[in-house]
């Protein structure tokens, strides 16, 4: 098979935001090239026009539907992922099934919380995410001349989570290929 399409979601919306840094260092760490979706930089249709099951092909809709795992990097917003990553979520569905995807959250003490709700919500797409997640406690703090320098067991963590999401990546690229689930 030819090399998994790995893509990190960046979702913070904020002007100056801390995410797009910290995706920028996911992408980084992935096993195969990454393609970065800044949630920022991206135009979502009214939600007045959304439908159950998405709606009309968005500006994402081909990039997500090539993709076969996801980094979803998330600050935690008020104990929750961000309303931004949640509208991406909602307006796509088919372009989500059967992949899996890892998260790096961050936030005052580790944005695990996000981190824990979004677990729910893939689920409910038929999405598969690592048992591990990695949560940043201010990464703020560890800012360089050159974007995010973590310690190494941040580092270490998320290679383990990454890991993870390998072996998922090419399990259910095979399953999709070979033995598509009747939905
Ligand atoms: C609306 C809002 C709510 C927040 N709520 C939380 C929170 O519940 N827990 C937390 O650890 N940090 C919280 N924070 C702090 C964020 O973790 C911090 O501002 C982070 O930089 C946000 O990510 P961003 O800069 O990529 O948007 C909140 C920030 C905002 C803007």
């Amino acid at each position: 098979m030819s090399e998994p399409n790995y893509v990190v979601i960046a979702a913070s919306l904020r002007g100056e935001r801390m995410g797009r840094v910290l995706a920028d260092w996911a992408a980084t760490r992935t096993p195969a090239p990454a393609e970065l979706i800044d949630l920022a930089e991206t135009t979502l249709p009214d939600d007045n026009l959304l439908q159950p099951g998405g709606g009309q092909a968005t500006e994402l809709t081909d990039r997500l539907a090539r993709a076969d795992a996801f980094v979803l990097v998330t600050p935690e917003y008020n104990h929750s992922y961000p309303a931004g990553l949640k509208r991406a979520i909602d307006w796509h569905y088919r372009e989500w099934m059967f992949k899996p995807a890892t998260i790096l959250s961050y936030g005052v003490q580790g944005g695990l919380l996000a981190a824990e709700h979004l677990r729910g919500v893939l689920a409910e797409l038929h999405m598969v995410t690592t048992r591990r997640v990695v949560g940043l406690t201010t990464p703020w703090y560890d800012l360089g001349p050159d974007g995010y320098a973590p310690p190494d067991s941040v580092t270490k963590g998320f290679d383990l989570a990454l890991g993870e999401l390998a072996w998922w990546t090419e399990t259910l690229r095979t399953a999709r290929r070979d033995r598509p689930y009747a939905r």
